[in-house]
């Protein structure tokens, strides 16, 4: 794949519709990169909390930027590994305090523009399946397939419920539901790529799936587009 042509997946979709395990194993089958761009936002979510700044005050985030090198790299079993400023960060960006302020910090038009050609790099770079908010419609408008990828609010709560118990950090599900609307709105009401399903996007709604019968589903469409 290094000398020809290169192809792009785009994945879009809200959080918790299980798109960062689909499109990793999607990847992994057709020996494409993963790249997980909720993680480089996190990484700025991340140096936003540690520096104790207001993550709605667009002014002082958008002031931290100069200060900050957002670099990744892959590790065991093709895992997206995160650096702030060269420290390995890939843990701390999961911190559920991490993922209230990435949302807020996510609106910011300046930390957008940063964060913009590090992911098209890596879709020049090599075959990719990246996923994101606004990969089909900012990032990548001319990816080969586009798709947006959904789920129930309550089947996503109920996911993101299994996967924080299972990580030792859990969360009541009242509370990840009253989340997961919160992070719905942010995502998709903010003036600068709010999430929306980009033109000639392929709708996949997961929910009552298992994770088998997305993954199926996912890479018949990815098929079919490309020839694959
Ligand atoms: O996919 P995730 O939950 O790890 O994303 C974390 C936050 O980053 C989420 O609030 C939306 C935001 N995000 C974004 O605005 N654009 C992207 N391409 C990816 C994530």
């Amino acid at each position: 794949m290094e000398n020809g042509k290169k192809i792009s997946v785009a994945i879009d979709g809200p959080s918790g519709a299980g798109k960062s395990t689909i499109a990793r194993r999607a990847a992994q089958n057709l020996g494409f990169v993963y790249v997980d761009t909720g993680a480089i936002y996190r990484t700025v979510g991340y140096h936003t909390y540690c520096s104790g700044v207001d993550p709605v005050d667009k002014k002082a985030v958008a002031a931290l930027l100069p200060g900050l090198r957002v670099s990744m790299d892959y590790g065991e079993g093709g895992l997206q590994r995160m650096y702030r400023n060269g420290e390995d960060v890939t843990d701390q960006i999961r911190l559920p305090e991490v993922s209230m302020i990435t949302s807020h910090i996510s609106a910011i038009p300046e930390v957008r523009a940063f964060l913009l050609e590090m992911q098209r790099h890596m879709a020049r770079e090599y075959s990719v399946v990246m996923d994101g908010r606004d990969i089909g419609t900012v990032v990548l408008p001319d990816a080969d397939v586009k798709i947006f990828l959904t789920a129930s609010t309550e089947d996503r709560a109920r996911r993101r419920y299994k996967e924080l118990l299972e990580r030792g950090t859990p969360q009541s599900l009242e509370e990840l539901l009253r989340e997961t609307e919160e992070r719905d709105y942010n995502d998709s009401h903010r003036a600068v790529s709010p999430l929306r399903p980009a033109d000639g996007a392929v709708l996949l709604d997961t929910t009552g799936n298992t994770f088998e019968q997305s993954l199926h589903q996912i890479l018949a469409i990815i098929k079919e587009r490309t020839g694959l």
